[in-house]
């Protein structure tokens, strides 16, 4: 199926295969009357629900986390990317507003599920958050409801989980999926601290159980989002999900094996290697280093694909040795933290590390699955007690692992601060951060993101992941 743009589908017709039902509901969509859930209120959740109450839509958001909706209502912003103007504007407007239980929830006509999909202990999916959100939302299902599920998730959670729970509480009031009530994926592609990419500029794909439910799925989602790329069905889009997930996980793995390569080989820098294949204007996109991957994503979602692979008898070896290689970084990053130490008369359970950047990535404040937190699990467990970080972004962070769960407050990075801890270790290269400062006091440098690369500094004190000195 190929793109679809708004204009194109604000002039278009519905199609005459739709049922009356259905054709009520995109005449709610296209006149604003339709009333709007969004189940799941953290990074994917609240965005949509503001964007969709910005655009005139009466929308309810749902969180069983009573605290965040507390504070919702009283228009106080809790997720980096939203307007906290915009937040407090469809607040006082009653455009939005946030509740702690669906029992209010029976005229909702459109439901965007956006809860979490975790990883169990065994790295297995739990689809657990979305199918307690599916129930509740059955439970009240009426004619003339849409279900969107925005979930990251392996192919045929859609048809597989969500549609059997709802068909359940269907059945017995003789409704029909596709005829009377209406059930989507729809991959969220938000990319926290993207200034460039908003809702509205990045196209999504979407992908209806029906032709129905992919219509009315596709109206919805055009009424926040200026292109619309429909396919075939739900797993198609629940897959293109994870493909281009894994992309960015296996190609950050190929960068990241040749940065040791680097690192073992000396004389060659792999920032200058990307930098130079980054030239080439065709067949090539740049992906650089670190200290390993985070985020709710990129960690999770190969393991999503591989255990659906088992169930078929498929080993997907490629992409889990890519996760593998990820998730070794942080242990390099440490061993080198070790040799850093080593250099210096100081024993290592003494030493004074600090930790600069624990967010997973530059300029956010997400810390879930950050390689820092693995860093600093591992730290401790080595028997090192002075660890410290810094991050203008992130309030406190918890660890665990062997050396028992602990809870860290960020310091001020000040002259003082950097010239009191033996290694000064780059996780995070966030903006906010004067590298000047931190190249000119601290005693040791561990650069994992070549966030000096443009400060003068003193190469000897400073070891670069890739750079051939790590
Ligand atoms: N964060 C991202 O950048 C991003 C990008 C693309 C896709 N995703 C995917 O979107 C989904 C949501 O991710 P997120 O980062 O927004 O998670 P989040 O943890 O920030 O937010 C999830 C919210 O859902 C709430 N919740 C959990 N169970 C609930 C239930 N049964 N009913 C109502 N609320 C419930 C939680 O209290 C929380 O506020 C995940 O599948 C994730 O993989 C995330």
């Amino acid at each position: 199926m190929r793109r679809v743009t708004r204009s194109e589908l604000a002039g278009a017709q519905q199609s005459t295969s739709l049922t009356k039902t259905a054709r009520q509901l995109w005449d709610k969509l296209e006149n604003k009357t339709a009333t709007i859930g969004v189940v799941g209120l953290g990074y994917v959740g609240l965005p949509l629900a503001v964007e969709y109450a910005k655009h005139g839509f009466r929308t309810v958001g749902i969180d069983l986390d009573h605290e965040r909706v507390l504070r919702l209502n009283e228009g106080d912003n809790y997720i980096q990317d939203v307007d906290s103007d915009e937040l407090k504007q469809v607040v006082d407007n009653g455009m939005f507003r946030a509740v702690d239980d669906f029992t209010s929830c029976a005229d909702i006509d459109v439901f965007y599920i956006a809860v979490p999909t975790p990883v169990t202990e065994h790295k297995d999916p739990d689809v657990g958050y979305i199918r307690s959100a599916a129930q509740e939302i059955a439970k009240r299902i009426r004619p003339g409801q849409l279900v969107i599920l925005k979930s990251t998730t392996y192919p045929d959670t859609t048809e597989g989980v969500v549609q059997p729970v709802l068909a359940e509480y269907a059945r017995p009031q003789d409704m029909q999926l596709g005829r009377d009530y209406f059930l989507a994926f729809s991959p969220e592609r938000i990319d926290p601290g993207n200034e460039q990419f908003t809702t509205a500029n990045t196209p999504v794909v979407v992908g209806g159980v029906t032709e129905a439910c992919t219509e009315l799925a596709c109206k919805a989602m055009n009424q926040v989002v200026n292109h619309i790329h429909p396919v075939s069905s739900p797993k198609v889009a629940e897959m293109e999900k994870l493909l281009e997930n894994i992309f960015r996980s296996v190609n950050i793995a190929l960068v990241n094996e040749l940065a040791r390569l680097c690192d073992r080989m000396g004389g060659i820098s792999i920032w200058e290697v990307v930098e130079a294949a980054a030239t080439k204007p065709f067949g090539y996109m740049p992906f650089t280093p670190g200290p390993g991957i985070g985020g709710h994503c990129i960690p999770v979602d190969p393991y999503y694909l591989s255990w659906l692979a088992r169930r078929y008898d498929f080993e997907t070896s490629f992409i889990t040795l890519a996760a593998r290689i990820n998730e070794e970084m942080p242990y390099n990053v440490v061993d080198a933290i070790t040799r850093a130490v080593a250099r210096q008369a100081v024993s290592l359970t003494e030493a004074n590390i600090l930790i600069l950047g624990v967010a997973f990535k530059k300029d956010v404040d997400d810390v879930r699955h950050s390689p820092a937190l693995k860093v600093i699990e591992l730290l401790r467990e080595k028997g090192i007690k002075n660890i410290r970080f810094a991050d203008p972004h992130v309030k406190k962070v918890r660890v665990g692992g062997k050396g028992g769960n602990m809870e860290l407050e960020p310091i001020e990075l000040t002259d003082e601060v950097l010239q009191n801890h033996d290694v000064a270790v780059i996780l995070t290269d966030h903006s906010g951060f004067s590298y000047a400062q931190i190249a000119k006091q601290s005693k040791v440098i561990i650069d994992t993101r070549n966030a000096l690369r443009d400060i003068p500094h003193d190469r000897d004190k400073v070891m670069l992941l890739g750079g051939g000195s790590f």
